[in-house]
């Protein structure tokens, strides 16, 4: 598996320590930027992101800015990207659980990280339950 990460100034810190607890669980991680806390535009890096998984270099991606609300609009925007800005573990689940979420959204300045990286935990360790959810996934990836 490879998950591609990406943030803006405002998610560089977090989206570092993303890498890094990704790498210890053996995922190989592929880091698209930004590389400083120099101010940059964070639709350049949620595009990147989402357009790494959405050709198939990555199997889902991780994004963070401030808030995690900008660059999640960013991706979203990308066809066949469903990507959840999550602020709790059940947020993450629930993501993967219905909307089978191949991306998800952190915020570097409103997520403290130990909560960020159970986040990314649970979002990793829950199955898509499919069913009911799927026709509304497909219905989603239809637009
Ligand atoms: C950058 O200052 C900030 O606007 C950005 O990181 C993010 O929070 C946008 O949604």
């Amino acid at each position: 598996m490879v998950i591609a990460v990406a943030s803006d100034h405002g998610g560089f810190e977090l989206k570092n320590k993303v890498r890094e607890h990704l790498r210890k669980r053996g995922i190989k991680v592929v880091d698209l930027g930004t590389d400083s806390e120099e101010s940059v535009d964070y639709p350049i890096y949620g595009k990147a992101c989402a357009e790494a998984v959405a050709s198939g270099k990555a199997d889902l991606g991780v994004v963070c800015c401030g808030t995690g609300i900008g660059i999640s609009i960013a991706a979203n925007k990308v066809k066949g990207i469903r990507c959840g800005l999550c602020t709790s573990v059940e947020m993450a689940e629930l993501t993967k659980k219905h909307n089978n979420a191949n991306m998800i959204a952190l915020g570097g300045r409103t997520t403290d990280p130990e909560l960020a990286m159970k986040i990314v935990d649970k979002w990793l360790d829950t199955e898509f339950e499919g069913g009911r959810h799927q026709r509304r996934v497909d219905m989603l990836d239809e637009m």
